[in-house]
């Protein structure tokens, strides 16, 4: 039999520390409806990210792609969390061919010293949130953009910015996208359960963040077919910038990295100044994602619709939502 000395014991006691710290950290990022479709295996010195198809979207998100790419935000946030531990993790995507919701696995490999970028990304995270009021801010100067386009970069995405041309393309399938959903019943029905009222669980979209009008953008905000507590300005959100999260291919790795891109976009967008607002009706009817395709030639494939834009101090900040207890996210082997 073996017994740890006790400077190994401190160690596995830091590493498993680093671990679960990251898996908190990870249920703070974004995901479609707050659905917070991740479940998170803690062992050792390895955590593992699986799909939680319990927490779906079936008539949204039939292939699970905003799902997945909800996990790859969720994925890039552990990251943050591990580096501002000071450990540098080995990432394996997809490290199960038998299980495809298996999604990411992250083994600490040893540590490195602890940037003021880590710490700052860390802080970041809990502050960033989703603000669907219309953005009547000063325009995004060309700087920060490119920050933000190279954050995606860097992530192994690209950032298309739209052109004032493209932004009506896009405004017109947006508006394509509600309608052909807003048809749907059982579309209803699954938005209804995921949004609005008071929810105790801590999962879903409560009023809170929704507008309680309809705000005036040109490109259209999700439709929660019903108005929520959120007070919005009657100001026109001209100032906004859109772009679209692409890639060449279209599979379940680059969902999942999509999402470590909008993760670590949104981060520096925070740390900028910059509110973002995903819009993904147009990604998941197959027909507007078609029309999205097109602005991008035809040549790669469109994740998610991004608004860029800043807010008026005067506006205060709008509210968080709430998440999941991390007992319902987190397993612990
Ligand atoms: C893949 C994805 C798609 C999303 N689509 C939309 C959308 O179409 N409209 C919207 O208002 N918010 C959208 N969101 C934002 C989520 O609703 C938001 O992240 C979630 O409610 C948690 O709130 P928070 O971002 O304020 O923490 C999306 C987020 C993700 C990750």
């Amino acid at each position: 039999m073996t017994t740890d000395t006790p400077t190994q014991a401190v160690d596995i006691r830091a590493e498993a520390q680093a671990l679960s710290n990251a898996a908190v950290t990870a249920g703070h990022a974004p995901s479609i409806h707050n659905t917070q479709p991740w479940r998170w295996r803690l062992m050792d010195n390895q955590l593992d990210l699986y799909l939680d198809h319990s927490r779906g979207l079936e008539v949204t998100d039939p292939d699970s792609r905003l799902a997945i790419l909800s996990c790859g935000a969720a994925l890039h946030h552990a990251q943050v969390s591990l580096a501002a531990d000071g450990w540098h993790a080995l990432l394996a995507r997809l490290p199960d061919t038998e299980n495809p919701d298996h999604l990411a696995q992250l083994r600490l490999d040893h540590r490195i010293p602890v940037e003021p970028a880590a710490i700052r990304h860390l802080q970041t995270i809990g502050l960033r949130h989703t603000d669907r009021r219309p953005t009547r801010g000063a325009p995004v100067d060309a700087d920060t953009l490119r920050s933000i386009t190279a954050a995606v970069e860097s992530a192994g995405t690209g950032l298309h910015l739209l052109r004032p041309d493209e932004v009506y393309d896009l405004a017109t399938a947006a508006d394509h996208a509600q309608r052909t959903e807003a048809d749907e019943t059982a579309w209803q029905a699954e938005l209804g359960y995921w949004t609005g009222g008071n929810r105790l669980l801590g999962s879903g979209i409560p009023d809170a963040a929704i507008p309680h009008d309809t705000p005036r953008t040109t490109v259209p905000g999700r439709d929660f077919g019903h108005h929520g507590d959120l007070l919005v300005s009657d100001a026109h959100d001209r100032t906004a910038d859109f772009a679209i999260l692409y890639g060449a291919e279209d599979t379940t790795l680059d969902w999942l990295r999509a999402g470590e891109a909008l993760s670590a976009a949104w981060l520096t967008a925070t740390e900028l100044g910059v509110a973002v607002v995903p819009l993904s009706a147009t990604i998941e009817v197959s027909a507007t994602r078609a029309l999205i395709r097109h602005l991008l030639a035809d040549l790669d494939h469109p994740y998610l619709v991004l608004r860029f834009g800043t807010h008026d101090p005067a506006d205060g900040p709008a509210p968080h939502t709430p998440r999941l207890p991390t007992n319902q996210i987190i397993e612990q082997v």
